[in-house]
């Protein structure tokens, strides 16, 4: 997976779209798997384990390339600290795949703590990483 090519401008607002997004579709597959419809279910955690790989792959391989370029690595060390958290979400969107595998007991709880890991970053980089990109363009 190569980081998606589009001006940074664009990129931001289409990550945003993702981060307003990816509740919604979390909270789908929970529901899917509530009915009873354990199949259906698995495709959504699939569609936000592939949306979440390209979205840490644009944010990593374009937004901090971008900003280190920019201002060097020592002031990129606060928005360096925000991206480490890409390691631990996607651990949990693992868990939450294999969790489907051995019948779905700790899914729920797996996509929750995901859904709480990702609230928190995402407040983050809206507040701190996408406007200091921005106020550099
Ligand atoms: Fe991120
Ligand atoms: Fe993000």
């Amino acid at each position: 997976m190569k980081p998606r090519d589009m001006p940074i401008r664009e990129l931001i607002e289409k990550l945003k779209e993702e981060h307003a997004a990816l509740p919604g579709i979390i909270d789908d597959a929970v529901i899917t798997y509530k009915t009873g419809n354990l199949s259906g279910a698995f495709p959504v955690i699939a569609e936000v384990r592939e949306t979440l790989s390209q979205h840490i792959i644009d944010e990593e391989g374009t937004l901090l390339k971008f900003l280190i370029e920019k201002i060097g690595k020592g002031s990129s060390e606060p928005y360096i600290k925000i991206l480490q958290d890409h390691p631990k979400i996607m651990k949990l969107v693992e868990q939450s795949v294999e969790s489907t595998y051995t019948g779905w007991t700790e899914t729920e709880t797996d996509l929750n703590l995901l859904k709480e890991a990702l609230a928190n970053h995402h407040k983050q980089e809206e507040e701190e990483l996408y406007p200091k990109v921005i106020s550099l363009l």
